[in-house]
């Protein structure tokens, strides 16, 4: 054996046995939701007793939003929301307490409804720049499409191989995009980037982007650059029925009692219109004001994210000094150091992530599935781990980080031992 791989095995026996200590008392810890803590939620409770006065319940002075009614949402969310995704009004529809359902509708109006409905076609497929978001994935996969995984960097998706598929093929009929701190890289997209995808010759003529602005306003720093603005970029280029915009104030206020966004053109938001009006004959219009009243206008907003920040920042901070210590000096993994959005993303060794997240699991630390944010959970190179620490104690991510850490070395030593074996 060479003196190196000695200096592994025996750093490696160091780790087992920590390790093992740990399986004699396993933990209790959870990184795999991107949820806000406890401390965050709380700076929205104000919001919740707004709504009091006869007057707070007329929009525009004289619609009563207790009643039925505004289909598209009161025109106070609709101000709101548009400066939030850079639209106008009349571009903007405001949705339920969930934006993956304004996703959802779109997916399946086009698939069903449309007058040149997907589904009559021989086969259906989207481009999903990976790693991405579950459940995008998951949605694409439960609608029968065909996912096509495309490589992503710092500047967003492969946009060579992206032009280069939909140039040739009709069947290709969107892709999936979250822009600004992509959900789990939390890259921003690079100007260059939006302008190819706004401008690139797509054989399906009806091509979608489905821009999943889940992150626009969630910033960790006094850096607040966030992606440029497709619905302008597409206009401009030619196409401005390409793009939908979506945002929610999921991880604003409160998820699952939030209010969602859509913009689009005029045009397109007329035929969503129509296909909700089947669905429904109004979301909650009372959650709409609350939040009109609570964030007002996008100075407030920023202010109120920067509330958000100061709580998160520290966290992502620990993660960024945790990988420092152990890996700064080794080639084991990288990972990401975003300036906003909820996630760390790890890139381990190749063959390494599902047998790393196994050993954590093993030990009480839950971390989200290996392979998880590829389609069909399914990462080739199996190199991939998302860290969601918004909503653990600082206490607790600092023992996680300690144990993550460790199995990310004790496997990857592993790994190197036996290639060099
Ligand atoms: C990229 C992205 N889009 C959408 C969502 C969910 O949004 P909503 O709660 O508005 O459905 C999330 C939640 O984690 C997300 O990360």
């Amino acid at each position: 054996m060479n003196s190196l791989n000695e200096q592994f095995s025996q750093r490696l026996s160091v780790l087992e046995k920590e390790y093992k200590n740990y399986l004699e008392e396993p933990m209790d810890l959870n990184i795999t939701r991107g949820i806000p803590s406890v401390n965050q939620l709380a700076l929205s409770e104000p919001m919740l007793g707004l709504l009091y006065k006869p007057e707070d319940f007329l929009s525009q002075g004289n619609i009563d939003i207790r009643n039925y009614g505004e289909l598209t949402g009161i025109s106070e969310a609709k101000e709101l929301f548009s400066t939030i995704l850079g639209a106008t009004s009349k571009e903007t529809l405001i949705g339920g307490n969930s934006s993956l359902s304004l996703m959802y509708l779109v997916l399946t109006s086009k698939l069903f409804t449309s007058p040149s409905s997907w589904n009559a076609e021989k086969s259906v497929k989207f481009l999903c720049p990976s790693p991405g978001y579950d459940r995008h994935f998951s949605m694409t996969e439960k609608l029968g499409i065909e996912m096509i995984p495309i490589k992503m960097d710092e500047n967003g998706p492969d946009m060579d191989e992206v032009e280069r598929l939909v140039s040739k093929d009709a069947a290709i009929k969107g892709i999936w995009c979250v822009p600004t701190y992509s959900n789990p890289t939390g890259i921003i997209y690079s100007d260059e980037v939006v302008d190819r995808l706004a401008k690139m010759k797509t054989r399906a003529s009806d091509f979608t982007i489905m821009w999943d602005n889940a992150y626009a306003v969630h910033h960790l720093t006094n850096d607040t650059r966030v992606a440029k603005n497709i619905l302008a970029a597409c206009k401009k280029a030619g196409y401005p029925e390409r793009p939908w915009m979506f945002c929610s104030t999921s991880k604003i206020t409160f998820p699952g009692a939030g209010v969602s966004a859509i913009a689009a053109s005029e045009k397109n938001i007329k035929l969503l219109s129509n296909e909700l009006s089947y669905q429904t004959i109004g979301y909650d219009k009372l959650n709409q004001m609350r939040h009109v009243k609570f964030l007002n206008n996008s100075n407030q907003i920023a202010k109120h994210m920067e509330k958000h920040a100061s709580i998160l920042k520290p966290k992502f901070d620990l993660i960024q000094k945790k990988l420092n210590e152990r890996f700064k000096e080794s080639n084991l993994l990288t990972w990401t150091n975003p300036k906003g959005g909820y996630f760390v993303h790890l890139t381990t060794l190749d063959g390494c992530a599902t047998e790393i997240v196994k050993s954590l699991d093993k030990i009480g630390v839950k971390v989200t599935k290996a392979g998880a944010t590829y389609p069909n959970g399914n990462n080739p190179k199996d190199n991939s781990i998302r860290l969601a620490p918004t909503s653990v104690e600082l206490a607790d991510l600092e023992k996680a980080m300690d144990i993550i850490g460790l199995c990310i070395e004790m496997i990857s030593l592993k790994k190197v031992i036996l290639v060099r074996n």
